[in-house]
């Protein structure tokens, strides 16, 4: 039996820089000590936390170096010579406010050609070095109701996808899920848990991503309001989401619903997240972010903030006179970016639906997923295809493709000719099979004493030392006071 272990946890991009580095040897990399021992004394050494349990293993992979092995790395960074780096940085083409201008730049996920090496390196980035760092993903889902098929095929498979080639912080944006007003807070206690063990069980993995409540690093909260200032009301009121909500609620509307974009936009923007793995209904936010940056940038970045201070460098370290704030890019999956309804093909599965039959929630048991499924929505066409005027076949194949991993042809030649009565019921059997294991880890995760809030506080220690840099960087462009004690030399 392996026991449930919460390893010291060296962060993905500093076992990469280590590895780069020692395979470099000579070849003009230099390394340098960077990481302050604050910071390392934010990576706990190797800690198991309860009793044993068997299959999480493989989901909470250790590595095998030993503690003070990892220790010693921790101190460590690669450095390579300006000269031998591009100076491309994904904010330097997109930085225009203009809303005229705005294009869909979120790109799907099949037509990503870049590396996830990112040479713009916000933290720490000197005049004569720049580090190349992994790119940075930051993404959250919000703790209310029950995360579904669309949340979970939409955004947090990604998260276990990209967490292996990139610096990942995922939060569960309990902040966003009091948007809607008269929340019941042990619910909302309840759904926090919930969603950051369902990320866990799903893959996502402590030793490569920082899992965290957005509610736990107070900068996101400060940066919106920051950012509020720069965001024009008519922004905020054109988007969709805004609206169909606020047409539901009629004249409750808070203004923490119209805020909700602003917010979001806080959250990547305080962890320079180059790519944010959403569903397609997040697409226009994200957008909205990519506005907010470029115009924070003009307003407040550049030559601005270089004239800034009597110091070269920001509180951050870093040097001023570029762009404060990095302007990211969606990752949106080709297939389950936006995964429908089961009694309504044309509309999107959705946790505020009514309809408890109109999505499969990750934690449904098999039983419940049979009925649901038995009772979906059909047509009255025999065979099964991808067809577009044929909404409920589509999605329900797409969703037999995204839980065996079969390309579509496949699924074709599997299901094709099957009838209604034949595929409802391969289709419970692969949904139920693709859940079962999310579903073991979820009950093994929640019967940790402990291990969650060790997860998440681990979590909350590395996320507030990018949050809090970033903010300290926003506060010296728009001109903020120092405090004194906090940073002695400016
Ligand atoms: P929310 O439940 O609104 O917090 O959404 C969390 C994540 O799930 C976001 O990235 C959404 O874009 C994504 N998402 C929500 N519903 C769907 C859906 N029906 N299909 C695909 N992705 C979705
Ligand atoms: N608005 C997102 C949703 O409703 C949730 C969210 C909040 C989010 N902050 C985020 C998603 C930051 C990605 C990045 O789904």
């Amino acid at each position: 039996m392996q026991s449930l272990t919460l390893r010291a946890t060296l962060h993905h991009h500093q076992r990469r820089a280590l590895l780069k580095a020692s395979r470099r040897g000579g070849k003009g990399g230099r390394t340098m000590v960077v990481v302050s021992s604050s910071m390392a004394s934010s990576f706990p050494s190797s800690r198991t936390t309860g009793p044993s349990k068997s299959s999480s293993s493989s989901f909470f992979p250790s590595s095998s170096i030993g503690v003070s092995q990892r220790r010693a790395l921790l101190t460590k960074a690669t450095f390579y010579p300006k000269s031998s780096s591009s100076s491309s940085s994904s904010s330097s083409s997109s930085s225009s406010s203009s809303s005229a201008a705005r294009k869909v730049s979120a790109r799907a996920e099949s037509s990503s050609s870049s590396s996830s090496l990112s040479t713009f390196a916000p933290e720490a980035e000197t005049s004569t070095t720049r580090r190349t760092r992994l790119k940075r993903v930051l993404s959250g889902v919000q703790p209310t109701g029950s995360i579904h098929l669309g949340n979970y095929f939409g955004a947090i498979k990604n998260y276990v996808k990209l967490q292996d080639e990139h610096d990942a912080y995922y939060c569960v944006v309990d902040l966003h899920a009091i948007t809607a007003g008269g929340h019941s807070p042990k619910e909302l206690e309840e759904s926090t848990r919930k969603s950051a063990a369902i990320y866990l069980a799903a893959g996502v993995s402590p030793d490569k991503a920082s899992v965290f409540v957005q509610s736990h690093v107070a900068a996101h909260s400060e940066l919106c309001w920051l950012l509020n200032c720069v965001s024009p009301i008519g922004w905020l009121e054109k988007m969709i989401q805004f609206k169909e909500k606020a047409r539901k609620q009629g004249e409750d509307v808070s203004v923490g619903l119209l805020d909700y974009p602003v917010l979001m936009a806080a959250d990547i923007l305080l962890y320079n997240a180059d790519l944010v793995p959403v569903g397609e209904d997040q697409r226009q936010h994200l957008e909205l972010t990519r506005d907010i940056a470029g115009r924070f940038n003009n307003l407040y970045g550049g030559n601005k903030w270089k004239k800034r201070g009597k110091n070269e460098k920001s509180p951050s370290g870093r040097y001023r006179g570029k762009d404060v704030l990095i302007v990211p890019e969606a990752f949106t999956p080709k297939s389950g970016g936006r995964v429908m309804s089961l009694t309504d093909g044309s509309a999107k599965m959705s946790k505020s639906n009514p309809a408890e039959g109109s999505r499969i929630n990750v934690l449904d048991s098999p039983d419940v997923i049979a009925q649901k499924i038995k009772r979906c929505k059909t047509d009255a066409v025999e065979g099964m295809s991808y067809d577009d005027e044929r909404p409920e076949a589509k999605n329900l194949l797409t969703m037999y493709e995204l839980c065996t991993g079969m390309s579509r042809e496949e699924v074709l030649n599997e299901c094709a000719s099957m009838r209604w009565g034949e595929f409802k019921p391969a289709l419970t059997e692969v949904v139920v099979n693709h859940l079962k294991p999310i579903q073991e880890r979820y009950e093994e995760i929640m019967s940790e004493e402990g291990y969650l809030d060790s997860v998440l506080e681990q979590g909350a220690v590395r996320a507030n030392e990018v949050a809090e840099k970033t903010c300290a960087d926003v506060r010296d462009a728009m001109g903020f006071v120092h405090r004194k004690s906090r940073y002695p030399s400016m």
